[in-house]
């Protein structure tokens, strides 16, 4: 999600530095064999941004940020190096990989040259990545450090994938595999569009319709091309980050302590977003499209933390500063930085992202709990059905 915001008072942006990229292996990816009993799918497809980037983002230069993630103590909790992963260990899409016994996803930007060959699926979400298309944010000059990769762009990146697998969509002969058999992953995207328009004129409810347009011609082009089984999360309690949190007025708080404003924008953003994928099921009533309820999972969280495991709810385990643990121009990957001891005790990681022990609890209540509509199990049945 949000990896550039605008500080209130400064306006200057913060951003992603991303020097190194490394190559992930994974623990499960011996065994591909066609009869897998556990890998209902042979592929995944995910699109998104930090929330889902699992190596992505590019270098960029700039005074301030989340800009380090390429060093330690990112990357500190799993796999004990920065993998350009915005978190300590793993995120939901390694989860989703795990869960069905698949590989964790390569970044397209790592195998843009041998894309053909990433016989598992390809990750095309950015860190940084807005709903709307970059082209909006240049004409409101509000285009000064925004990541100028759009889900537009991931899709285009997707398009080009299919033709290096000689398919324009599942209609073409032997292309059936690249769609059938694969599972879209759509992570959240959309904060960083508001993120950026702070400060600006830009109404939130401009942001929201434009971002929503954008992002449901997305869909609509996936499915229209073939996509059957597609999960899409929703915008997250985005007003409880400690970035949110240290930004809003002090009694700008909703009853779970959190900046009221802002998780309300999420809140109506998904429920615009919902009746746009109703439509879409309408449209495309031979596809699965489930709804991943980021909002509804980080609340129940955030309301019997205990339950899950955490006792730090606002304060972030990467960072500096009062109060929050947390100051936007001393960040995590920084060298005057450390990281708590116990990050898995932590909701937040570096004030922005979540630490791999939320993205766990987060994942969980999508694949296993009651956080997916049509629960994740429906979709699975289906795929199972159509094999069988
Ligand atoms: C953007 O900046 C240019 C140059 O300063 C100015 O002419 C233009 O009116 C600005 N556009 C908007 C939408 O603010
Ligand atoms: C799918 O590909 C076929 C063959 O290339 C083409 O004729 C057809 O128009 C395409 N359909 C869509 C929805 O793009
Ligand atoms: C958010 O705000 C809208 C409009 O002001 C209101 O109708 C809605 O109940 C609020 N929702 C939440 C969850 O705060
Ligand atoms: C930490 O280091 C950064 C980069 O060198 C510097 O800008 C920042 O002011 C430092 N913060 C503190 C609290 O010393
Ligand atoms: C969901 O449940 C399955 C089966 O019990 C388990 O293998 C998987 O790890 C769970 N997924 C998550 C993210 O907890």
């Amino acid at each position: 999600m949000v990896s550039h915001f605008t500080s209130h008072h400064s306006h200057q942006f913060i951003f992603i530095t991303l020097t190194t990229i490394f190559i992930l292996t994974s623990s499960s990816s011996s065994a591909a064999t066609e009869t897998h009993p556990s890998r209902p799918f042979k592929k995944i497809y995910a699109f998104g941004d930090s929330f889902t980037d699992t190596g992505n983002t590019k270098t960029a230069t700039g005074p301030t940020g989340f800009g380090h993630v390429s060093n330690p103590p990112y990357g500190t909790t799993f796999f004990h190096h920065p993998t350009n992963r915005y978190s300590d260990g793993r995120l939901v899409i390694d989860f989703v990989a795990e869960t069905l016994s698949l590989p964790y996803l390569p970044p397209y930007r790592k195998i843009r040259a041998k894309v053909s060959s990433s016989t598992f699926g390809v990750n095309f979400a950015v860190a940084g990545a807005t709903a709307i298309n970059h082209a909006f944010f240049v004409k409101n000059n509000l285009s000064l450090d925004v990541t100028p990769e759009s889900i537009q762009t991931q899709l285009l990146w997707f398009n080009k994938y299919l033709e290096s697998q000689g398919c324009k969509n599942a209609s073409a002969s032997d292309c059936k595999e690249v769609f059938d058999d694969a599972l879209f992953w759509v992570g959240e995207i959309g904060v960083n569009d508001y993120a950026y328009a702070v400060g600006s004129s830009i109404p939130d409810d401009t942001i929201r319709k434009l971002g929503i347009a954008s992002f449901t011609g997305v869909l609509q082009s996936l499915l229209e091309k073939g996509a059957k089984y597609v999960v899409v999360q929703g915008l997250p309690l985005s007003g409880c980050l400690p970035l949110a949190m240290s930004l809003a007025a002090e009694d700008d708080r909703d009853n779970i302590g959190c900046v009221k404003s802002v998780n309300n924008q999420s809140y109506i953003h998904n429920a615009v977003l919902q009746a746009k994928l109703e439509e879409l099921r309408k449209q495309f009533p031979n596809a699965v499209i489930t709804y991943a309820d980021y909002w509804n999972a980080y609340r129940t969280v955030m309301k019997s933390p205990s339950q899950y495991g955490f006792k730090e709810l606002f304060s972030c385990c990467c960072g500096k500063g009062e109060p929050y643990n947390f100051d936007v121009f001393t960040t995590c990957g920084m060298a005057n930085v450390s990281a708590c001891a116990n990050p898995s005790k932590y909701i937040n990681w570096d004030g922005v992202h979540l630490t791999e022990a939320m993205y766990k609890v987060v994942s969980n209540m999508f694949l296993n709990g009651t956080f997916s509509h049509p629960p994740f199990s429906y979709l699975l049945g289906r795929k199972i059905k159509q094999c069988g």
